[in-house]
């Protein structure tokens, strides 16, 4: 791990402590304390990269001020063009935005046009209610347009700045505006995210001492059998996925202990989201609560679920949701696994501009593609046996997915992704092809989804 990734982690076990003393605090208080150790924190990482940020939030300000209507589109194109300025900036002579700016430019765009939506639902309703003279039920729903410093406070406060979890402003406010913080019960969640960390950490550690991904790149590697260089990428992307497991197991844990995301359990919260349905607890009913809201990891299921679509749900599960939810839901295609292959390629390009994000992303929508395409052709003819060993050797394909990508995420660069992707014969890649050639010639490729996959 290079420094700065230790001092990221280090930011992690000082955020858990801190969000106890956060729920002492008045919401004034409490909103203007994050803010200050937010600026803090961005000011001494970021040093002059913080003027990016600042640059895309008065952006977005103006944006939803002149015209609230359009702000989501626009606000959606302001930050994500501003993510070619922020990474071709050395081309101009700027210094090169290290690991901090980077991840809070990310984060911030995902903040940035989810508030412009916010606004602009929040506009569409009150106008509603206006032509109907009735009220519509609050969920998810501003009480009023944020001004210019709650926007600065939204963008900057410390939980949601940096710790890799999409926070929407809704949560956010709601956080604020909790009337007994100290009630809510935040020990168990958080000892129940803390349980493993050190083992995941060590895990992490441990394997990728033994597993450099850097010989990956050299010519010895190549000297190698066929197995070693497969299973080699199944060792790389099990320490990937340990460090996400730490790290994203440490972000949920600092949110809880400030209470950010807590709503009672039958708000049926999503991860991203937050409450789905309105809720209101009979008065002296005894409320359970839940932090669905900040989840961004399910490790189990991430392990274990059979198919790569599910997959895909269970991992960086809040923005999972924002990109359901603004991309996906208005992608300029009808076909699913277009509208499939659109949102991958906003993901990739939000997450950089480096091609080891591109074709790993891509090569997720042929494999979904795959899938999609051998459930309708093959597990639906077989008996219960049958689908059983179909979904065992598919859980294994869908492992070997995750590690076949994780390799394009960690080398970035083409030509070394070519160089590893091309020693294991793209094998991925021919297996997906031949299943989308299997479907087509057994007559199931040309629906793009089976009616049971709908209703999932
Ligand atoms: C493109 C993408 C959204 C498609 O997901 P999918 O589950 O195959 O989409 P579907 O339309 O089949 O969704 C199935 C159901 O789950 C719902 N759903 C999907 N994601 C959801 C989410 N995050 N929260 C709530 N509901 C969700 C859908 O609304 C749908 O419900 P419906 O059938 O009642 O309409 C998904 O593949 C994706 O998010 N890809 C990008 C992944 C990524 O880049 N992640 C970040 C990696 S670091």
């Amino acid at each position: 791990m290079s420094p700065e990734e230790l001092l990221f982690m280090g930011f992690f076990s000082i955020y858990i402590p801190v969000g106890v003393l956060f729920r002492y605090l008045s919401p004034q208080a409490k909103k203007g304390t994050a803010l200050s150790l937010g600026l803090l924190i961005t000011i001494g990482t970021c040093g002059i990269h913080t003027l990016h940020s600042l640059c895309t939030v008065l952006g977005t300000w103006l944006l939803i001020r002149v015209n609230w209507r359009k702000a989501p589109p626009l606000s959606l194109g302001w930050t994500f063009l501003y993510l070619i300025f922020f990474r071709t900036g050395t081309w101009i002579g700027l210094p090169p935005p290290e690991l901090f700016p980077n991840i809070i430019q990310l984060l911030l765009t995902l903040k940035m046009v989810s508030l412009a939506y916010e606004v602009r639902s929040y506009h569409f309703e009150k106008e509603k209610e206006v032509s109907s003279f009735s009220k519509s039920p609050m969920i998810g729903r501003l009480s009023h347009e944020p001004s210019l410093y709650d926007i600065i406070s939204y963008s900057y406060y410390y939980v949601g700045l940096m710790n890799g979890i999409f926070i929407r402003y809704q949560t956010y406010v709601d956080w604020l505006e909790q009337t007994d913080p100290l009630s809510l019960p935040c020990k168990v969640p958080c000892l129940s995210r803390l349980k493993f960390v050190l083992v995941y950490a060590a895990l992490a550690l441990g394997v990728d001492f033994l597993f450099p991904v850097s010989y990956v790149r050299t010519d010895d590697f190549l000297e190698h059998n066929f197995f070693f260089r497969f299973f080699y990428m199944v060792a790389v992307c099990f320490a990937v996925r340990m460090k996400f497991y730490f790290a994203w197991h440490g972000a949920e844990a600092g949110c809880i202990t400030a209470g950010l995301g807590c709503y009672p359990k039958g708000a049926e919260s999503k991860p991203g989201c937050g409450p789905t349905v309105q809720y209101s607890p009979e008065p002296g009913a005894l409320v359970e609560y839940d932090f669905r809201t900040i989840q961004n990891i399910d490790c189990y299921n991430t392990e274990f679920c059979v198919k790569v679509r599910q997959a895909i749900r269970y991992w960086n599960m809040t923005m999972q949701w924002w990109l359901h939810q603004y991309i996906y839901s208005s992608a300029p295609f009808r076909a699913y696994t277009l509208r499939v292959g659109w949102t991958m390629l906003v993901s990739a390009y939000w997450h950089g501009l480096d091609a080891g994000y591109y074709l790993s992303f891509l090569t997720i929508s042929v494999c979904i593609a795959a899938e999609l395409s051998m459930e309708s052709c093959v597990r639906a003819r077989l008996g219960a046996e049958g689908q059983k060993m179909f979904d065992w050797v598919h859980w294994f394909l869908k492992m070997r997915t995750y590690d076949y990508m994780c390799m394009g995420f960690i080398l970035l660069n083409a030509s070394d992704m070519l160089h590893y992707w091309s020693s294991i014969y793209f094998l991925i890649h021919v297996v997906a092809f031949v299943c989308i050639a299997a479907g087509r010639l057994m007559g199931g490729g040309k629906k793009d989804r089976t009616r049971e996959e709908r209703e999932k």
